[in-house]
């Protein structure tokens, strides 16, 4: 195990390099995080808004879930160029459900947008970034595509969570229960 030193803070210093993630794996972990924990909620509201206001709430959630596309797979460019450090050491079976909780979290944060992306299109409302910046449609209006492109993203909205709860999980296991490394690899 690394054990880390810690400073007058209580905050661990001092990891070796090889122990954590590469620097830019790590600030697009968390800029990905903030983005999905706004994008998430600004989804699931979009149907209680007034019409009024409701452009307002499409267009943030439409542009910065678009953004969480690409930061994800720079971020898995980045990973796979860069590799993953030293973990912990511990049971098999607890590094193969973090594996699946991590392969499938990557899956699910690349297919989203992609089927919002396509949903949105298909219904005939190309997306226009942050309504500055119009995005090429890959698909044209059609209804029935339009249906089952929005039940993917809904399904996905709700496996997300899921995945999000046993990912928040695993880190309060090892952070307050193990109290061991895993979470300054991050950090
Ligand atoms: C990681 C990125 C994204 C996340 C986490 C996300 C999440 C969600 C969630 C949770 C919902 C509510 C689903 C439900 O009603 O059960 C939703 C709805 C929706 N999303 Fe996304 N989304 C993302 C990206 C996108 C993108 C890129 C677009 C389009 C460019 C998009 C378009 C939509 C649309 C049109 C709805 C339906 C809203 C309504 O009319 O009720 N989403 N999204």
């Amino acid at each position: 195990m690394t054990m880390p030193q810690y400073n007058e803070a209580g905050v661990a210093e001092g990891l070796p390099q090889k122990a954590r993630y590469a620097p830019g794996v790590r600030i697009f972990h968390w800029i990905v995080a903030v983005l999905v924990l706004a994008v998430w909620p600004l989804g699931m509201v979009i149907s209680f808004i007034a019409e009024d206001h409701k452009t307002v709430f499409y267009v943030l959630h439409e542009s910065f879930g678009f953004l969480v596309l690409w930061i994800m797979l720079a971020r898995l460019a980045l990973k796979l160029l860069r590799g993953t450090p030293d973990r912990e050491l511990m049971p098999v079976w607890q590094e193969r459900i973090a594996d699946t909780v991590h392969g499938l979290l990557y899956a699910a944060l690349i297919a989203m947008p992609i089927f919002g992306f396509l949903a949105t299109n298909a219904f005939g409302f190309p997306l226009k970034l942050f309504g500055v910046l119009p995005i090429w449609s890959p698909v044209g209006k059609n209804d029935d595509l339009a249906v089952i492109f929005m039940t993917v993203h809904q399904t996905l909205g709700w496996t997300i969570l899921v995945l999000f709860l046993l990912h928040i999980a695993g880190v309060l296991h090892h952070h307050v229960i193990r109290r061991d490394t895993t979470l300054y690899r991050m950090t």
